[in-house]
């Protein structure tokens, strides 16, 4: 039987690249979606035409009910679940002043409580693989405009680590730090690009460079603990 992989938020943008980069490299795929029914259908589909299976699984992340019944459920059709990649997300902008406890625990719950819960039953389920962490190159930096999402990715990049510690030898959690990838939900396209002008490598990147991270961590067996910035150089700002 083949290798599976779980990815949060696998029907769109980042989510969708790195399902079906891990399709092409002959993983079945457990495809996490929360609301993008119909987009999740659609990746289900073109991984199924590469030869692999595709289950999908809805399940709101900000549910904690509904998060640890996840991979139990996934691993009765996927017994052999080898990858977790945590990448599903909310992102806004809101400064400290701006975060009332219901947002701060909205934040912290889908950014930084569920992907360490479903780690932990990762580890007790499935015993050995890989856990990847999707963070963010504001890890690096202390940008207060977008103060909690940063602050919950902050805690999902330490937790990456403490992890890493924890988990070995039989699992490896690492983290792959995006930077300019694509503009979020009501940022233009122009904007977005105008932004990629400022870091060193002068542009934007692109899903794909996202993929080859998640490459790089799954064909190094001696990697754990690590966080690779695929950013154009931003952390360096
Ligand atoms: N885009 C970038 O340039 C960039 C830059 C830095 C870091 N990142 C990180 O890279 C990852 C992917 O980025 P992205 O821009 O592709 O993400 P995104 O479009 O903002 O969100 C990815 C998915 O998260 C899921 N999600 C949100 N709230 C959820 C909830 N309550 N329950 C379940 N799922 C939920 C959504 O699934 P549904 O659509 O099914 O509802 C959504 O499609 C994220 O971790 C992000 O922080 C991205």
């Amino acid at each position: 039987m083949a290798q599976a992989a779980l990815v949060t938020g696998g029907a769109k943008r980042i989510g969708r690249e790195i399902v079906l980069f891990l399709a092409d490299k002959g993983y079945d795929i457990a495809l996490h979606y929360e609301s993008s029914e119909k987009e999740a259908k659609e990746v289900c589909a073109f991984v199924e035409k590469k030869g692999r299976r595709c289950g999908l699984f809805q399940c709101d992340l900000g549910d904690m009910k509904a998060v640890s019944k996840l991979i139990p459920e996934i691993t009765k059709t996927f017994p052999d679940l080898s990858l977790l990649v945590n990448s599903a997300s909310i992102f806004k902008r809101a400064r400290f002043m701006e975060t009332d406890p219901d947002l701060f625990d909205r934040y912290v719950q889908i950014n930084f409580k569920t992907p360490f819960f479903l780690s932990q039953d990762f580890a007790r389920i499935c015993k050995k693989g890989l856990i990847i962490n999707i963070l963010d190159t504001k890890i690096h930096k202390t940008l207060i405009q977008y103060f909690i999402y940063t602050l919950s990715k902050k805690a999902l990049f330490e937790f990456t680590r403490m992890a890493a510690k924890e988990l070995g030898p039989d699992i490896r959690v690492n983290g792959i730090a995006p930077g300019l990838i694509l503009p979020a939900a009501g940022m233009g396209k122009k904007e977005f690009e105008e932004m990629g002008e400022h870091i060193p490598l002068k542009r934007t990147g692109d899903p794909q460079d996202i993929a080859r991270a998640v490459e790089f961590f799954i064909g190094n067996p001696f990697v754990t603990g690590e966080v690779i910035s695929v950013d154009g150089g931003e952390h360096l700002k």
